[in-house]
């Protein structure tokens, strides 16, 4: 019989941008209202790169939460070649940072600022790996001779690699993956240090959505969707029911006149839906059995945190997505899945 109703325990989403000032105002309830904590990504301008800054940022998003929502931001340090060890230590310590972010420099938005070379930051991963801080990785190569389609599959043999060898024991996330090649290598590390999280586009399109009929800029992210080999891998990985696979949305937020221009931005909305695409990809797998451990366990798991008590019920009953969400000033955000139609509501 086909299920009408689903409830599982509160998700959290490993990997979200916040943005700030009004544009975090105008997306920070669509994930309050899934979400029970969100690991918030750093790359503001300027980058938070101190706990003093983490702090106040945190300050400014519980500022903002809707009256009565429970949401925890998680936050993270942004990783340049001077952050100092006894910074992430102390942030660390202090609860200010959950983990740290390393952007290669140049790999994506406001990533200018990142790490360009993992040798520079040698003493910061030593601390880390000591004090079992994660470290969460945009896993792209900044090489300009590698194909773009490549970048994650070149990442993972240049960087990656040599760097778990050099920390045997520092717990990683390989944020948003996007090919078979990443998934496979989280699969063959049975460490337990090494996870994943993925997003919902990368489950529901491969890359010739940016191109149907017309250039579609709303279709566009970082790193980039691939062709439909790995979307089919990236699918069988989160309903493997392996543990080192969980959500992370990077949901993430731009003006629409952004990312319609010239030299569009990076990025896709997709907080308002995101757990509706999920659980849409779970239940054509036929795993919806293995949705709560995805969404909601394997995450706090890896992380060392406990698991959110309380539930969500999701209602089959079709809901069609809103086209965009508008600010006060005007600006618009066009949102992932515009205008379609998803069998599941949230209550
Ligand atoms: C992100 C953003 O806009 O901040 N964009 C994206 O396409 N995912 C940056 C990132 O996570 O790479
Ligand atoms: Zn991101």
């Amino acid at each position: 019989m086909t299920v009408q109703t689903l409830t599982i325990r509160r998700p959290d989403d490993w990997h979200l941008h916040l943005r700030d000032g009004d544009l975090l105002r105008a997306v920070l309830p669509a994930s309050a209202s899934q979400s029970g904590r969100a690991v918030v990504m750093p790359n503001l301008k300027p980058p938070v790169t101190t706990a003093e800054a983490a702090i106040a940022y945190r300050e400014r998003i519980v500022g903002a939460l809707p009256p009565g929502s429970a949401f925890t931001p998680l936050m993270t340090c942004y990783l340049c070649d001077t952050t100092a060890a006894a910074e992430i230590r102390a942030g660390f310590d202090a609860g200010a940072f959950a983990a740290a972010k390393l952007y290669p420099a140049g790999a994506t938005t406001h990533s200018e600022y990142g790490v360009t070379s993992i040798d520079r930051i040698a003493d910061v991963l030593a601390v880390m790996q000591d004090i079992g801080m994660p470290l969460l990785i945009h896993g792209e190569s900044t090489d300009p001779a590698v194909d773009v389609f490549d970048r994650e599959a070149a990442f993972l043999q240049a960087t990656l690699r040599p760097l778990l060898a050099r920390y045997p024991r520092l717990k990683v996330v390989l944020e948003h993956i996007t090919t078979a090649e990443a998934a496979d290598f989280v699969l063959c590390d049975i460490s337990g240090r090494l996870a994943a999280t993925i997003t919902p586009q990368h489950l529901m399109f491969n890359r010739n959505a940016m191109f149907a009929g017309g250039i579609r800029p709303h279709y566009y992210c970082l790193p980039v969707l691939k062709r439909e080999r790995h979307r089919l891998a990236l699918r069988r990985a989160a309903t493997s029911g392996s543990p080192a696979f969980f959500l992370g949305t990077d949901s993430a937020p731009h003006d629409t006149q952004a990312k319609q221009s010239a030299c569009g931005c990076a990025g896709i909305f997709s907080a308002p839906v995101a757990l509706q695409a999920y659980l849409t990809v779970f239940e054509e797998e036929h795993a919806l059995d293995r949705f709560e451990a995805f969404a909601s366990d394997n995450g706090a798991r890896f992380y060392g945190m406990p698991p959110n008590q309380d539930t969500i019920t999701f209602h089959r009953s079709p809901m069609q997505v809103p086209e965009q969400l508008e600010l006060p000033d005007g600006r618009r955000i066009r949102q992932f899945l515009a205008g379609e139609t998803l069998p599941w509501t949230l209550a």
